[in-house]
């Protein structure tokens, strides 16, 4: 049975967006792929709010995550980690050979500005990687005051994995001084998974071009060399950008606000649902995400057989991550999904819960 995905990622696709997948193909060193390109970047650069180069690169979104850290990091990596994907920064970073430490905070807590600031001080960085949105917590960390700091330091890095709050919460790359904002395309942007878009400031460009063993994949001077063409370095996935294009034209024609005001909304229906049926949330107040509910498991309800039953109904949630795994569930609510699909959810959920079979 197909179920419907409140998961955090991959998404829905709504059936608009899968036929632009199935968009016979062009060559993607012609005429038409280029004003594609220069269209699709352009559009990603108003989601953005920057003047910064946007690039596409065919790969999910940890394979930027490894481009950053081969690109921008020469002396040593300050790694920012409230959950399982802030570790995978610390992790790349060890196993491309760099120079890395560990900021940690406990899981459900959010990273705070003054605790970067007394990391950078030491003068031992050049870059600092942050987690935009930490998927496994549910904590959406406190990016634009901590980018306020990070602006305090001239010569470091600023690289912010956005892959679970692009397209669901408002980024300001340019206002905020972001060097690298990352994210892939299955989650907030309502696409399938397979393909990544990052904004590269220029000072991120000019570092990387002084940084030696980039790799070929993910160099960023190539990518722009390439981008000044409106091409991709290697052969793009076309069905995604011409997806993206489409998608991305819908949303500037009803206006970012609206899409966010939307995420907001759903944000604030599931927390007071969880809260209401006697459940706890797990990030720390203040810092919940506005793409996923992290509920914490507090009436201790069977996950897996609340998940198999919303299975047989056609929906689709997430347990926990990693260590999370049995004391929280998640609920996603981000991409194209609407207030009603949620409504129905929590409606399906409730009865699942009421009849005593999780
Ligand atoms: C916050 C965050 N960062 C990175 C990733 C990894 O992204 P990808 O699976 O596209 O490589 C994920 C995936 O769930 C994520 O949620």
């Amino acid at each position: 049975m197909r179920k419907k995905l409140f998961i955090p990622g991959p998404v829905e696709v709504l059936p608009d967006v899968l036929e632009k997948l199935s968009t016979p193909l062009i060559g993607h060193r012609t005429q038409e792929y280029s004003e594609l390109h220069g269209r699709v970047r352009t559009k990603l650069q108003r989601l953005l709010s920057t003047h910064n180069k946007v690039f596409l690169a065919t790969a999910s979104g940890t394979g930027v995550m490894e481009g950053c850290v081969r690109n921008c990091v020469s002396k040593r990596l300050l790694s920012l980690i409230c959950g399982e994907f802030g570790e995978r920064w610390y992790e790349i970073a060890k196993l491309n050979g760099k120079a890395a430490d560990a900021l940690r905070v406990d899981l459900g807590k959010a990273i705070k500005p003054e605790m970067v600031k007394n990391a950078l001080v030491s003068g031992k960085y050049d870059a600092v990687a942050l987690t935009h949105n930490e998927t496994s917590t549910g904590v959406m960390n406190p990016l634009a005051a901590i980018a306020d700091v990070v602006k305090e330091f001239p010569n470091v890095i600023f690289m912010v994995d956005a892959v679970s709050s692009m397209g669901g919460a408002e980024i300001k790359v340019d206002c905020w001084g972001i060097d690298v904002c990352l994210s892939s395309t299955q989650k907030g942007f309502g696409l399938p998974p397979g393909f990544a878009v990052f904004s590269v400031s220029e000072k991120a460009l000019r570092k990387a071009a002084t940084v030696p063993n980039r790799g070929y994949y993910f160099d960023f001077v190539t990518f722009n060399e390439y981008d000044d063409k409106n091409q991709t370095p290697t052969t793009p996935s076309l069905p995604h950008i011409f997806a993206l294009d489409h998608q991305l034209e819908k949303w500037l024609t009803e206006g970012l606000e609206r899409r966010y005001a939307r995420h907001i909304e759903m944000a604030q229906a599931c927390r007071h649902w969880a809260t209401a049926r006697g459940f706890a949330l797990f990030p720390e107040a203040g810092y919940e995400s506005v793409t996923l509910t992290t509920v914490d498991n507090t009436r201790g309800v069977n996950v897996a057989a609340l998940n198999a039953e919303l299975g047989k109904r056609g929906f689709m949630i997430s347990a926990g991550y990693g260590r999370l795994k049995e004391q929280t569930f998640r609920i996603a609510h981000t991409g194209d999904l609407t207030l009603d699909d949620l409504s129905e959810l929590l409606g399906v959920m409730d009865d699942i819960l009421a009849q005593g079979k999780a």
